[in-house]
């Protein structure tokens, strides 16, 4: 077994309760935006996965300063010297591309390669350029660097021809410091870009409407440290939703925003999953007969794209002829081959996946082929009769707090 791999042994009833980390994708633009600061900023409640760990290796190349206190984290940006991020760490996540905004808002320059993340089909970055250019940078992108430089930034209106979450945040965060009023139109939506403007209005910004379809940004001159309470992470808490859909007994999944998961709740609802909402919890009880059903993947509040192959996993358990339509990433469906070697049967075409169920799935040698498409195979063997071996985990653990930790602690065995 390589150490890069997760055993399974499936179809254990799992009970208990299990706790959310805060979120991944907040975490991953709050700790670019410490940059901003010019004071120290403390993030609590961490989570401890692999993206923030190359994060941490990017602020180390600017000569930030940070210490890791149980699950807090202290950045100290007074001494930053760079405005380059040249390493490896850069193409390991996605993420390192918030780093164009941040620099290039507090410093007017940045040099860096082009960010990694999970393959998930064409992951373009045109709305977050047309973004900083509507502000004023010169973008050159020369022998793998992007180079972004303005003598000054001034507020602008930007629309966006599509409601990027990662264009949204990359424009608010250069747009802090530019002369004037910004306005970002058809603006992302998603609770992590609540929860960056709640974090830059404590340092001192001036941002309003974050959470609806427009952002008024007016710029300030220097934005100071604080405090700041990560949100829950809403994906790692769908994911262990749906898995107490497949095979619980009786779990509590705590630490939730409910709000953050409505299209998610009502969809499990909708397939008969026997749940009960609390304020910041969900229990799943075990169900009898799943329906088959139709979902298609949105930008928030509809249903998240990163659920959408958790979801798949579940749905060939359900009677009946299921299909999903990813709107977002019509090409994340690479996990569907890797469930059809477990036994589903699942056809792709064009944007969309067809489930039929209920097909009992089996222990099986497989490959995580990215974040989610990981998390599909987790639910999968858990569900699956005998031993599931999946290979290259490190996806895994880039989003998904002590996964093993958190899935023996419900019963399950897992290596
Ligand atoms: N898009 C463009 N041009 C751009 C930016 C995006 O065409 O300049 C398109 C993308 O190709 C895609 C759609 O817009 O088809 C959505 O992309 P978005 O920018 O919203 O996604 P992102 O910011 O790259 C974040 C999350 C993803 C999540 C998506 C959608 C982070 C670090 N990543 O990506 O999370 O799937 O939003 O909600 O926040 C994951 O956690 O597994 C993950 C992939």
């Amino acid at each position: 077994m390589s150490e890069d791999s997760i055993i399974i042994r499936g179809r254990r009833e799992l009970n208990g309760e299990v706790r959310i980390s805060s979120s991944k994708n907040a975490a991953v633009a709050l700790i670019p935006a410490t940059v901003l600061a010019s004071d120290i900023v403390t993030l609590y409640d961490v989570p401890r996965i692999s993206d923030i760990i190359a994060l941490r290796e990017l602020l180390g190349e600017l000569n930030i300063h940070l210490t890791r206190d149980g699950d807090s984290l202290i950045v100290d940006p007074r001494d930053i010297q760079n405005t380059v991020l040249e390493s490896d760490a850069v193409g390991r996540l996605r993420a390192s591309y918030y780093f164009m905004g941040a620099l290039l808002g507090r410093y007017k320059k940045v040099k860096m390669k082009m960010p990694g993340g999970c393959d998930l089909g064409p992951r373009p970055i045109n709305l977050h350029l047309k973004g900083f250019r509507a502000l004023g940078a010169e973008i050159t992108y020369e022998e793998g660097f992007y180079t972004l430089e303005a003598p000054e930034l001034k507020g602008t209106d930007i629309y966006l021809d599509f409601a990027s979450v990662g264009a949204t945040i990359n424009i608010m965060m250069a747009a802090v410091f530019a002369k004037g009023r910004t306005i970002i139109e058809n603006a992302a939506k998603e609770p992590e870009i609540i929860d960056l403007s709640t974090m830059l209005n404590k340092m001192g910004a001036q941002i309003r409407g974050a959470g609806t379809s427009v952002i008024t940004i007016d710029g300030v001159e220097r934005l100071g440290g604080c405090h700041h309470e990560i949100i829950p992470d809403r994906i790692e808490a769908g994911t262990y939703i749906i898995i107490g859909a497949a095979c619980a007994g009786h779990i509590k999944v705590t630490n939730v925003i409910p709000k953050h998961l409505e299209a998610l709740l009502m969809k499990l609802e909708e397939m008969g999953v026997k749940m009960e909402v609390g304020v910041d919890c969900v229990d799943i009880y075990k169900s009898d007969e799943l329906k088959a059903v139709d979902a298609k993947t949105l930008t928030f509040p509809g249903l998240a794209t990163d659920l959408q192959q958790p979801l798949t996993a579940l749905m060939t358990k359900a009677v009946g002829v299921s299909h999903i339509r990813d709107t977002i990433y019509p090409e994340r469906f690479k996990h569907c081959d890797q469930l059809n070697r477990m036994g589903a049967a699942i056809e792709v075409y064009n944007g969309s996946s067809t489930i039929n169920g209920p097909t009992p799935l089996f222990g099986e040698k497989v490959r995580a082929t990215d974040l989610r498409g990981g998390a599909s195979l987790v639910v999968a063997a858990l569900m699956a009769k005998g031993e599931t071996v999946i290979s290259d985990a490190y996806h895994i653990f880039r989003g998904y707090d002590s996964i093993r930790e958190k899935l023996r602690g419900l019963g399950a065995d897992i290596d």
